[in-house]
């Protein structure tokens, strides 16, 4: 196997276990006093790697996609084999460069940016409402699995003309692709073929959708590099909107900030939103880049070819621009949480995940307005991966409510 180069500093820090899994702030600060803002790192599969803790760093890596590429083949050579951790997968519109990549992800933020954002506001409260319908009556229920992950995958599949009977179906298909578990290729079948016969579907009658947009423009691409398009708009929405949504019950459910206002403070919600984005952002490392030249970054030589991974939350925390936002970061939008340059969450992408998290969140407070945590707080355990801030479960108890259906 052909590797990147290693980093040049010793005493690489160790970019798994359980350290990582929980809360990284002290982390953090341990590594930036250690390595300052690019730190060398190693993956769980033993290759070294450049971790940017840096906000100004982070950004330089993030704006200039030729020097720090998606494409780890334009410096390693063909035989080069990419770390898996650092989420690589060829021909995904993510993995791709340059002209190809802007003329496809162009095509998705056009086909997104003419969703209309009054009527998906009435989709996300008919959703959510659906949703709520089927445990209201429980008194009991984890909002992670039943709620949180379910409100974007039901809502993108909307947004993208899928019939409602199929909805369902993507949203538990997305969710067990996500898991990376042995039923994982299954679920990718199936989604394949739902896909397809929906192409099939909307060239017969095309209608006022995501999937029947897309079609129509003159992108050059195959049904099948479109089918691994939309997987990555679906994917992208469902498990980081939905951990957007359930850090931020989490924060408005143990924080007496919120508590005071959560039945009726509307105004919060916003605010709480946008804090999370700051303290518990729901991707903590954009996906891979490799520098495609030896280069200097942070007061680091960094050579060509060496792996470069963009710490999103770790860059937030940087205490250069945390000193400006502390106290304010309800109202500060210049955090990193969504990227920035070529590979960034594309607009309208960011607003449309507002929507419908902030649905989410109001509707479930209107309709189980004394919902509480079910366990204590230091109970509640994060998922174990170090790319992604999101719940294991987050299980809560209200009120039980009569259930008048919203079909
Ligand atoms: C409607 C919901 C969403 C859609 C349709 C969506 C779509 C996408 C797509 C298509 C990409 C790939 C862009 C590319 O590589 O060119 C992407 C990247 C990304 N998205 Fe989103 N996304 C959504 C919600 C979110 C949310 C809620 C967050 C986090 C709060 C988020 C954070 C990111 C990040 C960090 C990247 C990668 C940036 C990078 O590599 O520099 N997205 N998104």
């Amino acid at each position: 196997m052909v590797q990147g180069k290693v980093p040049e500093t010793g005493g690489a820090v160790p970019l798994y276990g359980e350290r990582f899994e929980g809360a990284t702030e002290e982390l953090f600060r341990e590594m930036r006093r250690e390595h300052g803002s690019v730190v060398p790192v190693l993956l769980e599969d033993g290759e070294p790697a450049w971790l940017v803790i840096g906000y100004r760093e982070a950004h330089q890596v993030l704006a200039d996609s030729r020097l720090f590429s998606r494409d780890p083949y334009r410096c390693n050579g063909p035989d080069y084999v990419p770390p898996q951790a650092v989420g690589y997968t060829p021909g995904m519109l993510m993995s791709l460069d340059g002209e190809v990549h802007a003329r496809r992800v162009g095509a998705v933020a056009d086909a997104l940016a003419e969703v209309d954002q009054f009527q998906l506001r009435g989709d996300c409260e008919r959703f959510a409402d659906r949703l709520i319908d089927t445990f209201a009556a429980t008194g009991e229920i984890d909002l992670m699995e039943h709620y949180a992950y379910r409100m974007p995958a039901l809502v993108m599949g909307g947004m993208l003309g899928l019939p409602d009977a199929d909805l369902l179906g993507v949203a538990e298909d997305m969710k067990i692709m996500s898991n990376g578990r042995e039923d994982a290729m299954d679920a990718y079948i199936r989604f394949t073929g739902v896909m397809a016969r929906l192409i099939e579907a909307k060239r017969v009658q095309p209608g006022q959708d995501v999937m029947s947009r897309l079609l129509g423009y003159d992108t050059g691409i195959t049904d099948e590099e479109l089918i691994h398009d939309i997987l990555v708009v679906i994917s992208g929405s469902q498990d980081n909107t939905a951990n957007w949504i359930g850090n931020t019950l989490r924060l408005m459910l143990t924080d007496d900030r919120f508590a005071l206002t959560l039945s009726g403070g509307r105004s919060s919600v916003g605010q709480a939103l946008n804090e999370v984005l700051w303290e518990d952002t729901p991707v903590k490392a954009a996906p891979g880049r490799w520098a495609t030249r030896d280069t200097e970054l942070g007061g680091r030589t960094i050579r060509g070819g060496d792996v470069i991974i963009v710490g999103l939350a770790g860059a937030s925390a940087d205490p250069r621009v945390r000193s400006t936002v502390h106290g304010d970061s309800g109202g500060n939008h210049a955090h990193l949480a969504f990227g920035t340059g070529d590979h960034g969450c594309p607009h309208p992408a960011p607003e449309l995940a507002e929507v419908i998290a902030r649905t989410a969140i109001e509707v479930l407070l209107d309709r189980l307005p004394d919902v509480r945590l079910a366990v204590p707080e230091e109970e509640l355990q994060w998922r174990p991966a170090f790319h992604v801030r999101g719940l294991a479960a987050l299980p809560v108890r209200f009120t039980p409510a009569y259930v008048v259906e919203h079909g």
